[in-house]
């Protein structure tokens, strides 16, 4: 997929139509000038094109609800869903099986989404699947008026970070993404037999730590998640050894930017080049976002 924006000096689109105006000059963009009800195909390809370049895009100002945040998903690929079993059934899944209530509101004592309001340390969404995502479209209802801030990071920067004899030691390095315990360690659903002590023997996918991304050819440094990873064929010390100082790098402040969320902002990111992150809020304060997620493909 390659459409060539027009862009002045600031990369700003100078063509009519929707318009792409980056947030800084590392990662993220605002696009302008969508007409959502009436989408075309080019709209479409340019929405993609601008999710490449800018790893991150955010809708501020626009009139989206469900069926629309899910049409524009389903324009830009086929939805999937997380294969992590919840341990209970939520109503929001009936309607659209794809879309997952991000919340910590309380209703009836019983919290109505998932993972609530602690910090959510830096992730890519799913790593720990096969196939993971390639997009995630993530959209504000209610917002805390503290806290809760989304961080974003550029993993091709990422790479471009690493000193060069970091770099070459990791060419040609597989990580294995853990599948069977959450962020904090906890097991997840039908893993409660499984102890972390040991991480090279958990359950879980192996990609690359380089990952090709295949529609822009860049390539990324992909994590997942600190949680649990394993270099393959390295001893367990020097696979953590090597992680954290990778996962240094993969979170350079310079190399990030954080979304200060307003209600009906929609955050567009590829899993494939970004990790994202969350900062904690007060328990007492709501928030409440919806998420889907659009299919992606094998790492390489
Ligand atoms: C996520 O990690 O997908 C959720 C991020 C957030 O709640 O801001």
């Amino acid at each position: 997929m390659s459409t060539t924006l027009e862009l002045d000096d600031q990369g700003t689109r100078t063509t009519g139509g929707p318009q792409v105006h980056p947030i800084t000059d590392t990662i993220g963009a605002d696009i302008t000038g969508l007409d959502l009800e009436n989408l075309t195909p080019r709209d479409i390809r340019f929405f993609r094109q601008a999710v490449l370049d800018h790893c991150v895009v955010r809708l501020r100002g626009y009139s989206i609800d469900d069926d629309k945040q899910v049409e524009l998903g389903r324009y830009i690929g086929a939805l999937t869903g997380s294969s992590v079993r919840r341990d209970k059934e939520f109503d929001w899944s009936k309607k659209y099986p794809e879309l997952v209530v991000i919340s910590n509101i309380k209703e009836n004592g019983e919290t109505i989404g998932v993972l609530e309001n602690g910090e959510l340390n830096w992730h890519t969404d799913l790593a720990f699947d096969e196939v993971p995502p390639s997009l995630s479209l993530l959209r504000a209802l209610e917002v805390p008026e503290s806290g809760g801030n989304t961080g974003f990071a550029n993993m091709y920067k990422a790479l471009e970070s690493l000193p060069p004899r970091l770099r070459q030691r990791i060419t040609g390095l597989r990580l294995k993404h853990q599948r069977s315990h959450d962020a904090q360690g906890r097991p997840r659903v039908g893993f409660e037999h499984l102890s972390a002590d040991d991480v090279s023997a958990l359950p879980g996918p192996v990609h690359p730590l380089v990952r090709t991304h295949p529609d822009s050819g860049r390539e990324a440094l992909y994590l997942g998640r600190r949680f649990g990873g394993y270099i393959m064929g390295l001893d367990v010390a020097e696979s953590e050894e090597l992680l954290d100082e990778l996962w240094h790098y993969g979170t350079l402040p310079e190399n990030t930017w954080h979304q200060e969320w307003q209600v009906g902002d929609m955050m567009v990111w590829d899993n494939r080049s970004t990790m994202h992150r969350r900062d904690n809020f007060p328990a007492e304060q709501r928030r409440r976002m919806h998420r889907i997620v659009v299919l992606g493909s094998k790492p390489y």
